[in-house]
């Protein structure tokens, strides 16, 4: 594999560990000349008091492959600067590169966030415990420091800002609230290179997530819809304005241990719309994930499924630096539908809920890679450090509206046209 070639393989895998984050309990402290300390000023977040609330549409940039992520533009500040976002429903807190001043930042200093020393988050504030699992520090009015640790060895420290997200709602108000984020200071990338983006956008479903803050002001529901097209880009809502009145399949999410995440369950897999065996199985649901992982057993299983599949047909399997199982034919593939004759589709159908089937159409499970390969974009989760975790990554959700409903406990889904962003 040639430098060039790794270097796009590593682009891939950046996101999707972080359906794992930890926060580790223990304050990091910044040299307190760079970040003085504020004096405490406790700011609880407003009620949800009055019956009205917004929502927000954002047009998303991004593909699965060759790119690896999704990414939204949001502006904060004031002056409001522009960054630009991973979206990870997989995360909680929203983190951007931070001038504080930074080690593994990957942009120039100018596109950095400065924290004021107004913007410091103290450690008494309820959200640093939320962050850092428990009260990180023994001081209340100390900063309120945080580490992620992500699973693929990747990590971020930094320090908890509150500054102005201005806003655009669709019913054409324009509200700057001021929410809680995290500026990063310290970004490890672990052995992956480091995306082209400033910092990750954190939907996932604890209080400091960007949506759960917007819930708990009022102002928007605690709701997250996700449409990436096939072809790249899409849009992401926060809001429940969007979310079509019918069509969409919704499956309860699950309360148990995996409460943490988006997760739903239990499933069976079927291909090519018969059994496979493959019964009772959990999903998390990932947007900050490019391709899907299934625990060792069931991935096996998957390829098992396949290679026999597949025995007899014009087609056999190839090392491709893209991914770890890709099959060339006598020409090379230039776009899905040259493989259509020989793959058929799988499907999780969720057995809580009639009728819940979520569709892996070829799309949704293999990529054309640059040499002309066909390519599973179905990976091994114990390889990629996620134990036994099964996560649906953006490539199942491709061409799907995926809904995340926090206010009603439900993961929904419908295929739709990614590329028509709703008016906002
Ligand atoms: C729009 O929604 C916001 C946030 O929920 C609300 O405060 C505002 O009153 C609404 N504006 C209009 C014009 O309906
Ligand atoms: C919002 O955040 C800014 C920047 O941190 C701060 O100066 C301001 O006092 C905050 N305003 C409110 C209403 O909390």
């Amino acid at each position: 594999m040639d430098a060039n070639e790794s270097r796009k393989l590593s682009l891939m895998l950046v996101l999707f560990f972080q359906v794992l984050a930890v926060t580790l309990p223990g304050c990091f402290l910044v040299a307190s000349q760079q970040l003085p300390i504020k004096k405490p000023a406790l700011q609880t977040l407003a009620a949800k008091g009055h019956g009205f609330s917004s929502s927000l549409v954002f047009p998303v940039t991004g593909n699965v492959y060759p790119l690896g992520y999704f990414s939204v533009s949001l502006s904060i500040g004031n002056p409001p600067k522009p960054f630009t976002l991973d979206i990870d429903t997989g995360s909680d807190l929203t983190w951007v590169q931070c001038d504080a001043p930074c080690t593994g930042c990957t942009v120039p200093k100018g596109q950095l966030y400065k924290p004021a020393k107004s913007s410091i988050v103290p450690c008494k504030d309820p959200l640093c415990a939320v962050i850092n699992g428990g009260p990180p520090c023994k001081n209340p009015n100390e900063q309120c420091d945080f580490k992620i640790q992500y699973a693929d060895s990747g990590s971020v420290i930094g320090v908890l800002v509150r500054d102005y997200f201005p806003l655009r709602f669709i019913n054409g108000t324009l509200p700057r609230p001021n929410l809680t984020f995290g500026c990063a200071y310290d970004i490890d990338h672990g052995q992956h290179n480091p995306p082209p983006t400033t910092g990750v956008l954190g939907l996932g479903k604890s209080a400091a997530s960007i949506s759960s803050q917007l819930g708990a002001a009022g102002l928007t529901q605690n709701v997250i819809g996700q449409c990436y097209s096939a072809k790249g880009g899409g849009f992401l809502f926060i809001g429940n304005d969007p979310v079509p009145s019918s069509g969409v399949s919704w499956v309860p999410m699950l309360q148990n241990t995996m409460a943490k995440h988006y997760a739903s369950g239990p499933a069976d897999l079927l291909f090519g719309g018969k059994p496979t065996g493959l019964k009772g199985l959990n999903v998390i649901f990932d947007s900050g994930s490019s391709f899907t992982y299934f625990n060792s057993a069931v991935y096996e299983a998957i390829l098992n499924l396949l290679s026999k599949d597949l025995n007899g047909k014009p087609i056999r399997q190839v090392q491709d630096p893209a991914l770890p199982v890709c099959w060339k034919g006598a020409k090379p593939f230039k776009v899905l539908s040259d493989v259509k004759s020989y793959f058929k589709p799988f499907t999780l159908s969720f057995t809580s809920t009639k009728n819940a089937q979520l569709q892996l159409t070829l799309e949704n499970y293999l990529i054309i890679s640059e040499h002309g390969n066909a390519c599973l974009g179905i990976l091994n989760g114990a390889e990629a450090g996620l134990g036994n975790y099964n996560l649906v990554g953006d490539i199942s959700m491709l061409d799907k509206l995926v809904i995340y409903d926090n206010e009603r406990k439900q993961i929904g889904w419908t295929s739709a046209n990614c590329n028509r962003i709703p008016k906002s």
